[in-house]
């Protein structure tokens, strides 16, 4: 009984100090993972949309959109941005690759992987960051 009850003892402490922990926490980080330009976004581009989005592609030719560099990104179709920073539910970026559009991207490619459309997601709602 004696043990068992120093345990509840101890536990319980532990729980107060993780509550007291875990709120501040919570706070300081941006909404989703935190996630960089170079590190995560950069090398979607790469894999899935630069084959068509960069210069004398088609991608390029039918929008102007040209992937290679975060300039490129930035810019946008000639038509305008494609990334609005802090509002991922109205960029172009990703309204396209979650297929909230008559057309998806990468065009007539496998659709990217919840997970690389999360990444987008995040860094457009963290700020777009060219990090
Ligand atoms: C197989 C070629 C191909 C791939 C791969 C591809 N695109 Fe495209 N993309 C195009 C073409 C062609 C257009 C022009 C479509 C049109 O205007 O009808 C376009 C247009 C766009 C546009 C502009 C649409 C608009 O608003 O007019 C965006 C944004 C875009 N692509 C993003 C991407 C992203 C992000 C990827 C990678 C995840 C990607 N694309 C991969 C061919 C491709």
């Amino acid at each position: 009984m004696r043990t068992r009850s120093r345990f509840t003892f101890w536990s319980v402490g532990a729980l107060f100090v993780l509550a007291m922990a875990l709120p501040d926490a919570g706070q300081a980080a941006p909404p989703g993972a935190r996630v960089t330009f170079a590190e995560d976004v950069f090398p979607i581009l790469q894999n899935r949309c630069v084959e068509c989005h960069k210069q004398g592609a088609p991608g390029v030719a039918f929008s102007g959109l040209n992937l290679e560099s975060y300039e490129g990104l930035m810019k946008g179709t000639r038509f305008g941005p494609v990334v609005v920073p802090g509002n991922a539910m109205v960029s172009n970026l990703n309204v396209l690759v979650e297929g909230r559009a008559g057309i998806r991207m990468p065009h007539n490619r496998k659709r990217l992987t919840a997970c690389e459309i999360d990444i987008l997601r995040n860094w457009v709602n963290q700020g777009a960051k060219n990090d």
